[in-house]
């Protein structure tokens, strides 16, 4: 038949050859419904994938490098074609790709105990199972059908990780210490939990959002009571449930004024400014919000205020929108002249600490810590 062309080979390229013997052994197929949304991580569309109808199609997504969204609106929807694209994503098997990245970060080695934050399909806790045994291996996930699907879909493919129903938030305890802590769902504030639950040297992988749905896959190494780490690559991924920062519909009128910085540079400064802007404006997202383009939305949950604005390209002001309590564009403004006076460190000098007293941002060296209004020993004046 010619969709047996596409099987569980084309994935070892993707994920990486380090994983190879596991991407053969827990094939992807057990994993994905029938009937789902396929996003191709190349330029392709999105598209709806039915095995039964259309099975060619539905393989091919599932041994390429796809992203499979099986849940909408935490289950209280039914996902269909309509709702896939109108609802909030609340389930997927991550494109194998990421997963790889994710893995190769995490770098499990045998005899290692291993932590997964956000079950979903089960298929990265296969694939770790592969590699280190079930007993070796626990996945938290809050959504109790995602839950037992992903057991089903692990026993289909002959494995059994404790699958335990739960908020990732506070780890599992009782497992604890762990070697390694995968996090699998997009994480703004690192929950103090998961250092706590992991042995001294251990490792804590995560995409890091701390204002968006693209972050960082930061890398965090465990000693004495805190986790430091660096970022390594770009991540983009579905938050963690109570990370999400829904916001109501804006019911003020809108306020309009000229910008006092060309949006476009904003827009231009990338990474690095956005993770400074975790510290500058903390809980504040940026949505429609892509490094390059020429517009992009703030919104404040916790004020119920929004602000966006367009680059003009022809170096002068442009013209904001602002609702709400807050002149969000306006505090953007400061902040990225803050982030300016700072020497706009890239998101390459930047890493994270997490301690009991919570999450804070450094550049170049865990003691330079930014906070508000930091002049900081880092900047380029002072490097001088
Ligand atoms: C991108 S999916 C995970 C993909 C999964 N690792 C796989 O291999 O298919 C993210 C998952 O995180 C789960 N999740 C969200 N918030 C959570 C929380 N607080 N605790 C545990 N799981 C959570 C979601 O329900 C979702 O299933």
């Amino acid at each position: 038949m010619v969709y047996q062309e596409y099987g569980p080979e084309d994935l070892s390229a993707i994920v990486g050859q380090g994983w190879a013997d596991e991407v053969r052994a827990a094939p992807r197929e057990y994993f994905i419904p029938d009937r789902a949304q396929a996003t191709p991580m190349s330029d392709a569309l999105s598209h709806w994938i039915d095995r039964a109808e259309d099975p060619d199609r539905w393989r091919a997504a599932v041994y390429s490098d796809t992203t499979i969204l099986t849940q909408v609106d935490d289950g209280a929807t039914e996902l269909t074609e309509e709702t896939a694209t109108r609802k909030i994503p609340s389930s997927s098997s991550t494109a194998p790709s990421l997963v790889g990245d994710f893995l190769d970060l995490l770098d499990p080695r045998p005899g290692d105990r291993v932590l997964e934050i956000g079950a979903g399909t089960g298929w990265t806790a296969a694939l770790l199972s592969a590699r280190l045994g079930d007993q070796a291996v626990t996945t938290v996930e809050v959504d109790e059908q995602v839950a037992k699907r992903a057991e089903e879909n692990l026993r289909r493919a002959g494995f059994a990780p404790r699958v335990v129903i739960g908020d990732g938030a506070l780890g599992h305890p009782d497992g604890a210490p762990y070697d390694r802590v995968h996090v699998t769902c997009g994480i703004s504030t690192v929950p103090y939990a998961w250092v706590e639950q992991t042995r001294p040297g251990g490792v804590i992988a995560l995409p890091w959002l701390p204002n968006s749905v693209r972050g960082q896959q930061l890398v965090l190494t465990v000693s004495d009571g805190q986790a430091v780490g660096r970022f390594h690559g770009r991540a983009s991924f579905m938050m963690m449930r109570a990370q999400r920062g829904e916001l109501p519909p804006p019911v003020d009128e809108p306020r309009y004024s000229s910008t006092r910085v060309e949006p476009s540079r904003i827009f231009e400064a990338g990474p690095g400014f956005t993770a400074a802007l975790s510290v500058l404006l903390p809980g504040v997202l940026l949505t429609n919000w892509e490094w390059g383009e020429d517009r992009g939305t703030l919104r404040d949950p916790a004020s119920v205020s929004y602000a966006s604005a367009s680059g003009t390209g022809l170096g002068g002001s442009a013209e904001a929108m602002q609702v709400g309590p807050r002149d969000l564009w306006s505090e953007l403004e400061d902040a990225y002249r803050t982030w300016l006076k700072w020497g706009s460190p890239g998101v390459e000098r930047l890493g994270v600490t997490v301690d009991r007293t919570g999450q804070h941002v450094w550049v170049d060296s865990s003691e330079n810590r930014i906070a508000e209004g930091t002049e900081g020993p880092w900047d380029n004046t002072a490097r001088k």
